[in-house]
This record gives C-alpha cells, structure tokens and sequence, in this order.
C-alpha cells in the first residue's frame, strides 16, 4: 500500500512552556473548529480543484498537523450540542461561536459524531475527507460505515469516523425543547456580545453605528425571558474579563429583563428596557482604553472622565438614526445609572433629581454584575452571595428596597451560578432557582464530581425532591466560594 508522505509539513505551534495544556488545546480547537466550518462551507461551493480552497486546506492543514504532533492522535467529536477535542470540552469564543453551530449542526445531520486522525495528514486527504463528509446524504444512519469504506477505497487508512451517539431524553420532545432554547438562549447571547463589540467600535471610530440588529436581539431577549429566564441567567455566569465592557453590557440586561418582567412590564417596554440596558455604558466608547483598563486607581484627571460616561452615553444614543422613536425613559434610564443620594453619584445636578425606575433596575444590575465579574484590577470578584450581601448593606438605601428585594428573590438566596456544598457531601452549582418563596432555599442544582481533569457535569437535581420517608433528598448546607476551588462557573452553562 502507498504510503502518503504530507506534502506541506505542519508549522510547529509548539505550547509555550508557561502555557497551560488546557489553554494552548483551548485556542487551538477554536482555530481548528474555524478551519472546518470554512472548509465545509468552501466545499459546498467550489469543486476540490479551486484556488481558494487549495491555500485555505493549507492553511488548514498546519493547524490539524500541529494539533496531531502535540497529542500524537486528533479526535474531534460531537456530544449532544458540544465539541470535544482529544477528549476535552471546547469552550467556545465569541469569535468562535458561528462555526461551533455550524460544524455541530452539520455532523448531527450527517449523523457523524466523531472523526479520529491518527496520523499527519496531507491536502489531499484533508479535501477527501471534507468532500466525503459533506456529501453524505442527511439523516444516513449507516453514514459513519460509509465514509470509512469510502476513505479505505481510497487507501487512507489513519482516519476514521463514529457514527453520532444519542442520548437519553434526546428522543423525547421536552428535552429537545428544552435543549433548543438553550441553543436559542446562547446564539442571542453570543450575538449580542458580538453586536455591543461592534457599535462601540463603530462608535469609536466616528462611524455611524447599525443598531437595528440590536433592537431585534433585544426582542429576542425579551421572548427568552418570557420563557424561562433560567436560561439567560445562567449565561451571566460566562466572566470573560478581557472582553469586560461587551459582555458586561449583556448581563446587565439580561438581569434587567429579569426584574421588570417580575414587575409585569410589557412586552414593548421589556424590550426598550433590554435596549436601554444594552446602551448603558455606551459613553465608556468615547474614554481611551488605557483608562477603562487601567490596573490602578485613576487619577483625577481620568476619574473626571469616566463619571462623563452616562451623560455621553445620552448623546451618543439620541445621535443612534436606526434606534427610531427613542422614548425618553430610555434616554433617562442611562442618564441616571449612577445618580446616587449621596455625593458619590454622578453627574452632578443643581436640583435633587427622583431616579426613573428603568435606572434603578439597571443599578442593580450593574452593581451586582460589577461585584461579581473578575476585573484587571480585582482579580478575585465577590461570590454571588457575597454580593448580595454588600448591596443589601448599602447606607443611605442606593438600591430601591423592593427592587432590591425582587431582584434577590429572582437570583435566589442561592444565586444562579453559586456552588453549594450539599448534605449529601456532593457539590453542585445553581443553575434554576426556586421562584416559590416557600422553597427558595431549594433551587434546582447541576451536580459536578471531582476526576482527573477537574469537576465534570452530572446530572441535574431538584433539591424539593423528597425520599420514601417524606424527607428531602438533598439540601445545601454552605455555599463555597468557586474561585478557592478553580471552578470556573461559566464554563458549566455552555
Ligand atoms: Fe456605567
Ligand atoms: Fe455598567
């Protein structure tokens, strides 16, 4: 048999040594799932001569050889909606998250849940395999045996494909359900984020900003909301520091949305909320980044600056064309994200001004997002609890009492995305609170187990759920704090 020697050797992305394995295979595999879905797509369009697709299965092709040199062997796989790589779970980036969809949905189906190079691979073989791939007819139950048999024909013996594995309750309507809201919930998510990156940019380079993408995301939100809220708050837990402003914008609003449907709040006016929420830190656009992300105090000079953010917010947003009828509770709301009744608030005002109810929903959000995010210059952020407990400690009543008190009843006395300890000495992570105030002590916890590589997902438990004798199951006893354990919340809601 001829042995097929690669024609481009791989370029070595050696890991750095300070780099964790975790993180090099992370970025990695981002790069990696780009170069698929981009192969995939230029191969629904072009035939395997193209000039395009030639430099782009190069280009491929040192990504896949690095890979497989660092680990001897490549698995790329598809378990329910995630992609593992050699065994690992890929969190995706924002970036990222275009691809990841697609090469998911795509596999699913084709009904191919994994492919296993065992050796370096040439251009040859990477274009067969993905020609090979994408023409499998959807839904082919037998398409795993298929294409082995198709690559064996053509003498490439070191890859190999499995056929998707389906789960429990994947079958069943309400777990599919379920399962496509939380796909919906992370595609609004990720997209807003991606949106807010682009207006301010836009906004920083003097151009003129699209909104309108924002205003249906917004509506998007508020639909999700209406839902199941569980499923957006749970994304607030995904703490990425280097893109602060962006993703804090978004869980500003998603806990916004949260509080004011809880106060009844229309469909209409949730979503000018959830807009208004999204633009609250837009005046941050026209502050030099080297101030955003100083790591030490401000000087004066800097500090003058920042507390201008909300009255250039008002301005950037009255200037916002495809925002259409702005209504002035919008405009207020951002005026006032920082009014304070004491001398620490800002901008200062002649008069004593009432806040609008739109920014004390958003100072709530604000403050316990602040509290809870990691930040350049506090690295260890507040546990949700402990947050709680600094807001509710607030002289001078910053925060409206009832909101205030909706709004804990909504993040629960255990906060989505806290890690409980439980009677059972097993560990878990809040992912649904108890809304009855009867139980609210007994939300809805993803348990999580101790191996090798970390904590792992297990099942989902209902901590109201009682035994044979009328006793409960499980109860939390403490909350620990994730960051002494190296527990990375966010990751477990993706
Ligand atoms: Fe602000
Ligand atoms: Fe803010």
């Amino acid at each position: 048999m001829e042995i097929i020697q690669p024609a481009v050797q791989p370029e070595r992305a050696p890991r750095k040594a300070s780099e964790p394995l975790d993180a090099y295979l992370s970025k990695m595999g981002n790069n990696l799932v780009t170069k698929f879905h981009v192969l995939m797509r230029i191969s629904q369009i072009y035939d395997s001569k193209n000039v395009a697709l030639k430099q782009f299965t190069q280009e491929s092709l040192q990504v896949i050889n690095a890979l497989i040199q660092q680990a001897g062997a490549l698995s790329l796989k598809v378990v329910k909606n995630d992609l593992y790589l050699n065994e690992q779970r890929l969190r995706y980036s924002v970036e990222g998250f275009t691809s990841f969809k697609y090469l998911i949905t795509q596999w699913r189906k084709r009904r191919i849940g994994e492919i296993f190079f065992k050796g370096l691979v040439t251009e040859e073989i990477l274009k067969e395999v993905i020609y090979l791939l994408m023409n499998l007819e959807e839904g082919g139950e037998e398409n795993a045996t298929l294409f082995n048999d198709e690559l064996a024909r053509r003498d490439i013996l070191m890859i190999e494909a499995s056929p998707l594995e389906t789960f429990e309750g994947e079958e069943d309507g309400t777990a599919l359900r379920k399962e496509d809201q939380r796909e919906v919930g992370k595609k609004v998510f990720f997209e807003t984020v991606g949106t807010i990156k682009e207006i301010i940019t836009k906004i920083k380079g003097k151009q003129q900003a699209d909104v309108r993408k924002l205003k249906r995301l917004a509506q998007k939100a508020v639909h999700l909301v209406m839902e199941d809220e569980s499923i957006l708050l749970g994304m607030t837990t995904i703490k990425n520091y280097d893109e602060y402003t962006f993703n804090h914008s978004v869980n500003v609003s998603i806990y916004s949305l949260a509080i004011g449907r809880h106060l009844g709040f229309s469909k209409r006016i949730l979503t000018e909320l959830g807009i208004t929420a999204l633009l609250h830190d837009i005046g941050k656009a026209k502050i030099p980044r080297e101030t955003l992300n100083k790591p030490g105090p401000l000087n004066g000079e800097e500090w003058n600056l920042m507390k201008k953010h909300s009255l250039m917010g008002v301005e950037i947003v009255l200037n916002l064309k495809q925002l259409g009828e702005v209504n002035p509770r919008m405009v207020i709301g951002i005026f006032d994200h920082h009014l304070k009744n004491d001398p620490s608030g800002y901008p200062k005002l002649f008069r004593k001004k009432e806040m609008g109810l739109f920014g004390q929903i958003i100072q709530i959000a604000d403050a316990y997002d602040a509290m809870t995010t990691p930040r350049i210059y506090k690295k260890v952020p507040y546990t949700p609890e402990q947050a709680l407990a600094v807001m509710l400690k607030e002289k001078d009543g910053q925060f409206d009492p009832l909101l205030l008190k909706i709004f804990i009843g909504l993040v629960g006395i255990f906060p989505i995305g806290s890690l409980a300890l439980l009677d059972t000495r097993e560990v878990g992570i809040v992912c649904k609170p108890n809304l009855d105030p009867q139980w609210m002590d007994r939300p809805q916890v993803l348990l999580v187990a101790r191996d090798a590589k970390g904590f792992v997902k297990k099942e989902v438990v209902d901590l109201t759920e009682k035994d044979g004798n009328d006793r409960f199951k499980r109860s939390v006893v403490k909350t620990l704090d994730p960051n002494k354990y190296h527990i990375d919340i966010g990751k477990y809601f993706l």
